[in-house]
């Protein structure tokens, strides 16, 4: 037997039961690969149910507010993908009737899918021929047949794509694009992959050169930048400075004021500051309590933050609202907040 069929034949006896392939509903394929772009299977699969439970149609997620997704997508990171998904879902009622397309180039053209999510919906859904490439299809390819050019450079993106189209089976599109991303999943995995139980071992060119630790390359290292946030927690009778952000990765999100710094920065020093003083200009305020450092790792940022509580009259902040204390854990906040509000008692 061939590679493709290999991993088709092995895929049919290892498969795990995972919710959304038991359907070929476009929706439903369509919202468990946008979840599970950055999100791990374990972690990914309560949120997908609880999606198709408040909105079993592409109509019910339009008819939603973008504060409604967000909250349910708390936790997950990344949240483009939630807005993005709202946004499609009312893009897809307007433009196609409520009806997912069925077109390989509409597919690509909806906001939040790319090339690899739109072949996985077309091949998953519809059976159409294109194959899929992430991560696990990268790593599998490049150990089997001894890719070796940096999957992250234009070239490399080429090979490996068009690797990917050979080895589909046109006809089984969707269960070989299923099976290749299985076995990268739990077989040929990024760290300790089962080389020694791994029925492809005989044919693997990483296995027999001893390089399955090497591969696959990538060209650039991804920089975390240190920052360090300083967030206030204003609070004015009952009422609590908080605002929804308009940019960056928690766009839509609530956060509350802050400030920040190059470097970590004592009491003083933040008091000190020129952006301290311009909040705290015309006002009294009294210092309630500081938190402890949260130290929260996203892919390109490593954030220290630490939370202030201030009791405070006269500030006045544009872009925020006052909002009851009460009202907080109502709205869509990013995982940074949620675990600082897991420490305290708000009210
Ligand atoms: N990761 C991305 N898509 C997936 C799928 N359909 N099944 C399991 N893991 C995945
Ligand atoms: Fe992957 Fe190891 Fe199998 Fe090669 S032998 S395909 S590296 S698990």
């Amino acid at each position: 037997m061939d590679f493709s069929n290999k991993l088709v034949s092995w895929y049919q006896s290892n498969k795990r039961d995972l919710p959304w392939r038991s359907t070929n509903n476009p929706y439903h394929i369509w919202l468990s690969e946008i979840i599970l772009q950055q999100t791990r299977v374990l972690q990914g699969t309560p949120y997908y149910l609880a999606f198709l439970k408040a909105f079993p149609t592409i109509k019910d997620l339009a008819n939603s507010t973008e504060d409604k997704v967000l909250k349910m997508w708390q936790g997950l990171g990344y949240y483009s993908r939630a807005r993005n998904l709202h946004f499609t879902a009312k893009y897809i009622v307007d433009n196609f009737g409520g009806e997912f397309p069925k077109d390989y180039s509409e597919v690509l053209k909806l906001k939040g899918v790319g090339v690899y999510t739109a072949a996985a919906i077309t091949s998953f859904a519809f059976n159409m021929p294109y194959a899929v490439v992430d991560g696990n299809v990268i790593r599998v390819l490049s150990r089997v047949f001894g890719v070796s050019i940096p999957f992250d450079i234009s070239a490399g993106k080429k090979q490996f794509q068009k690797l990917a189209q050979e080895l589909l089976i046109e006809k089984k599109a969707a269960i070989y694009n299923q099976a290749i991303m299985e076995f990268g999943a739990i077989i040929c995995k990024p760290k300790s992959p089962h080389c020694s139980s791994c029925h492809l071992q005989d044919s693997c060119v990483a296995y027999s050169t001893n390089s399955v630790a090497q591969l696959p390359v990538k060209s650039k290292k991804v920089k975390v930048n240190d920052r360090f946030l300083y967030y206030l927690l204003i609070e004015q009778k009952d009422n609590i400075f908080f605002g929804k952000r308009k940019s960056g990765i928690w766009t839509g999100l609530y956060e509350f004021p802050f400030l920040e710094f190059m470097k970590k920065m004592d009491e003083k020093q933040v008091m000190k500051s020129n952006d301290w003083l311009k909040i705290f200009l015309n006002s009294t305020f009294n210092i309630k309590s500081v938190s402890c450092e949260f130290i929260h790792v996203l892919s390109h940022q490593k954030i220290h933050a630490q939370f202030w509580r201030i009791k405070a009259t006269g500030v006045e902040l544009e872009e925020y609202e006052l909002i009851s204390k009460n009202r907080l854990l109502e709205l869509p906040v990013s995982r940074l907040t949620e675990k600082y509000f897991e420490t305290i008692k708000l009210v």
